[in-house]
């Protein structure tokens, strides 16, 4: 195993100024996200897609895409390979095209942003960072303090008071000192951000710092490596803060440089909710950057983001794919939750049943074809969420009436 990275320098995404790698850093001076670059070159002779063959499973497989330069520095929790799961009878129901579901549900913490945090926080380690701190809506708090908590560091974890119950309960569970506030994700955000003199902690907001995204990448790769390096027609993400979506667009282009795959690639779809759909918004405008939405309100929690510091890069690589973004009702997610439930046993999280409502609505407007293949992100395991109340009931001690189960 290499005890080194391949990483050459970090680059801001806007301007595209140099910044020189093994510091910490947080934005650019610009105050847009810096992305990590790689030596390619040398990064393509020291792997070779049979390698990973011999690998175990789980993102870690990709360590030479990865910044972490030493091997202890890397926190696990026993990643997995997320399964590609098809979804035979809803295609035969639809008519369309293969749809796969990408289910990060089955990641440690029940959700991708395992990902993203490993990386994080392996990196922190690598850096010697003590204290961690960061916004969410339930999901990624939950990745950190698991991960930081492993790795023996601390955590401080803000909440829009109304986020999931569990979300809240595991991160406290999972050693993170966390506090529900008044307000969205962004206002979470501003305590973070001026906590960071006062505090001293590390600021880990999405995109606020330079390598969840790089974990992110990895669904990019996996997926790749998945579909035997041919990728798919069409992706569907839940579009929050965009990590996911532009760190695969990163991934496909690593890739290509390196020569696994060719120019060829997906759609990407950036599905956002209508109560909360900055980027759809900025995107049907043909703006790059997305202004505050008002008022953010859906049942799909990890995708009420108001306001993403990334906006301008999901909506490159949304318009450099050819992709599009669309916004679905709370109800048309609640009502794709309930179908794949009971057509195909899968659980899918409000956002992962976003992407499936916005497949459904895309397959009818026409902007996908039924001989797509389509992949949808299901991001976190459904059983974080609230479920409908069951009040059907037994009474033992009466006579069975047997004719109400036929
Ligand atoms: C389940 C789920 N889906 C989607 C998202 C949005 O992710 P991203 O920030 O990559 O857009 C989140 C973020 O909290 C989430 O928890």
């Amino acid at each position: 195993m290499s005890e080194a990275s391949f990483v050459t320098h970090l680059e801001c995404s806007l301007t595209g100024k140099t910044y020189e790698a093994g510091k910490v850093h947080g934005l650019s001076e610009a105050g847009k996200p810096l992305l990590v670059r790689y030596d390619l070159e040398a990064l393509g002779k020291a792997v070779s897609k049979r390698d990973l063959l011999r690998r175990t499973e789980g993102f870690w497989r990709y360590h030479e895409f990865l910044p972490v330069a030493k091997v202890e520095n890397r926190v696990s929790l026993g990643e997995v390979v997320t399964p590609l799961i098809r979804t035979p009878r809803i295609e035969a129901k639809l008519g369309g095209g293969e749809i796969l579901v990408k289910d990060e549900g089955r990641l440690p913490t029940g959700s991708f942003k395992a990902r993203g945090l490993a990386l994080a926080v392996s990196m922190a380690k690598e850096f010697g960072l003590k204290h961690l701190a960061m916004p969410t809506n339930g999901n990624a708090g939950a990745a950190m303090a698991a991960y930081a908590s492993r790795a023996g560091m601390k955590t401080t974890i803000f909440c829009p008071d109304d986020t999931p119950g569990v979300n809240v309960e595991e991160i406290a569970l999972q050693g993170g000192d966390v506090y529900l506030v008044n307000g969205l994700i962004n206002d979470c955000g501003k305590i973070v951000g001026e906590g960071k003199e006062k505090v001293g902690w590390f600021d880990v907001s999405t995109l606020k710092e330079p390598y969840r995204i790089e974990g992110k990448k990895t669904m990019g790769l996996e997926l790749a490596e998945q579909l035997n390096w041919e990728l798919p027609d069409v992706i569907f993400y839940p579009t929050g803060g965009g990590t996911g979506l532009i760190g695969m667009w990163k991934a496909f282009d690593e890739l290509e440089a390196i020569g696994w795959i060719g120019s060829e690639r997906p759609r990407m779809v950036a599905v956002q909710a209508t109560g909360c759909a900055p980027i759809v918004r900025a995107w049907e405008k043909g703006e790059e950057h997305a202004p505050l939405w008002e008022n953010a309100h859906t049942i799909a929690s990890g995708i009420r983001v108001p306001v993403a510091v990334g906006d301008f890069l999901i909506i490159r690589a949304v318009n450099e794919s050819n992709g599009f973004a669309i916004a679905v009702e709370d109800e048309a997610i609640a009502d794709a939750q309930v179908e794949m439930a009971k057509e195909e046993g899968l659980l899918l999280c409000p956002e992962g049943a976003a992407t499936y409502a916005a497949y459904r609505q895309s397959l009818a407007d026409g902007r996908v074809s039924k001989s797509d293949r389509v992949v949808l992100f299901n991001c976190a395991t459904g059983l974080k969420y609230p479920m409908p109340e069951v009040t059907n009931f037994v009474d033992r001690t009466k006579p069975v009436d047997y004719s109400r189960f036929m």
